[in-house]
């Protein structure tokens, strides 16, 4: 029996990962830029055992369907034939994020898979190659494999595609971002589908992919300067870009509801009456804010007019991939 744990924070975007150029190995159709978050985590045991007929998933206590597994039992199945492994496994996750609700459970999901493996079947992955394993179960999560600011480059192939963290002379902690949860239900479309649907249909994908690359260099240029104006008008510049293409998908889809446009506006008046904050949203409709963390509260107390106390979650730069003492797992019994 070969047992792991790992705990994985949530990462978010502030330059979009929004394509894939090869759904198998998921190689993505432009480079990404994200803050990763102290807020919302994962936890992640895994039990590589003889004694299993195949792959079993709890997340929350819940036993998944044998489908709801199915990308669990892919990542396992890919993790078996490049180390010859003959085993099964059970996973054990319990997310301290709400699940599939824009608010990059799989980003964490994942790169604590990707933890909890490295050290049941002690392979002594660095965290390049941590990160290159966590991609190939869901794009963002090889930037959770990192604290503060990561950058995934999108690489050629997938020795190439990982990402690396961005230095910043720790500049991330004067930074905050505040969640304002509009919806926390799982999405209709997810982040795979949705994507899938605007590389192979939306007519605006082509702009997303020629403006994507000079976003980046803003955002790298701005967290090099430490310049929170310039890192937060092209945060919110490339996430409305991400969520254009959609727009012109075939069939047409948003991930906004009412309700994530009064928190766009909001953004827009607060920072019209001179507080700096700017809006990003991912494949839900759920807004996170980027604002410097000595102005956390003002912004909180400004929103406070519009939305209520138990819907604004505050987070902080968070920390990187780390592994945990394995407890005994159900299928020690
Ligand atoms: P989100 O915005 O929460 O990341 P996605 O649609 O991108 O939503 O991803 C949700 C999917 O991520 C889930 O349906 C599941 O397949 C996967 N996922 C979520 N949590 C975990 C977890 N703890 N371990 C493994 N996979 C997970
Ligand atoms: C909008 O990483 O969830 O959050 O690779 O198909 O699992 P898969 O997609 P996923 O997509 C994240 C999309 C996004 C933007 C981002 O996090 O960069």
């Amino acid at each position: 029996m070969f047992l792991g744990k790992a705990r994985a924070y949530t990462n978010i975007a502030l330059i979009k990962y929004w394509g894939k150029k090869d759904e198998t190995c998921i190689l993505p159709m432009n480079s990404s830029l994200s803050l990763t978050l102290d807020a919302f985590y994962t936890e992640t045991s895994v039990c590589f055992d003889k004694n299993l007929t195949r792959d079993y998933f709890s997340l929350n206590g819940e036993e998944q369907s044998v489908q709801q597994t199915a990308k669990i039992a892919a990542f396992l199945t890919m993790i078996r034939q490049q180390y010859q492994l003959d085993l099964f496994a059970k996973v054990e996750s319990t997310n301290f994020v709400p699940t599939a609700a824009g608010l990059a459970s799989s980003a964490s999901g994942f790169a604590a898979l990707a933890g909890a493996c490295n050290q049941a079947l002690q392979l002594g992955l660095a965290d390049a190659d941590l990160s290159r394993l966590a991609r190939r179960g869901s794009g963002s999560a090889c930037r959770s494999i990192f604290g503060g600011f990561a950058e995934w480059e999108k690489g050629a192939d997938d020795a190439s595609s990982f990402a690396k963290k961005i230095p910043s002379d720790d500049w991330e902690n004067e930074l905050a971002m505040l969640f304002v949860l509009v919806d926390d239900r799982i999405k209709d479309v997810s982040s795979r589908d949705g994507m899938k649907r605007t590389v192979q249909t939306s007519s605006f994908y082509q702009g997303w992919l020629e403006t994507a690359p000079a976003d980046l260099q803003t955002a790298k240029a701005a967290i090099a300067a430490k310049d929170f104006k310039a890192l937060g008008e092209v945060t919110e510049a490339n996430g409305l870009r991400m969520h254009g293409t959609t727009l012109g998908a075939v069939p047409p889809f948003s991930y906004w509801s009412p309700e994530s446009l009064k928190v766009m506006t909001c953004v827009r008046q607060i920072r019209a009456q001179g507080l700096p904050c700017y809006f990003t949203m991912d494949a839900g409709p759920n807004v996170k804010i980027l604002v410097e963390k000595k102005n956390i509260s003002q912004l909180k107390a400004l929103l406070l007019n519009d939305f209520s106390e138990n819907q604004l979650i505050t987070a902080n730069a968070g920390p990187g991939l780390s592994t945990l003492p394995v407890e005994r797992l159900m299928s020690d019994d």
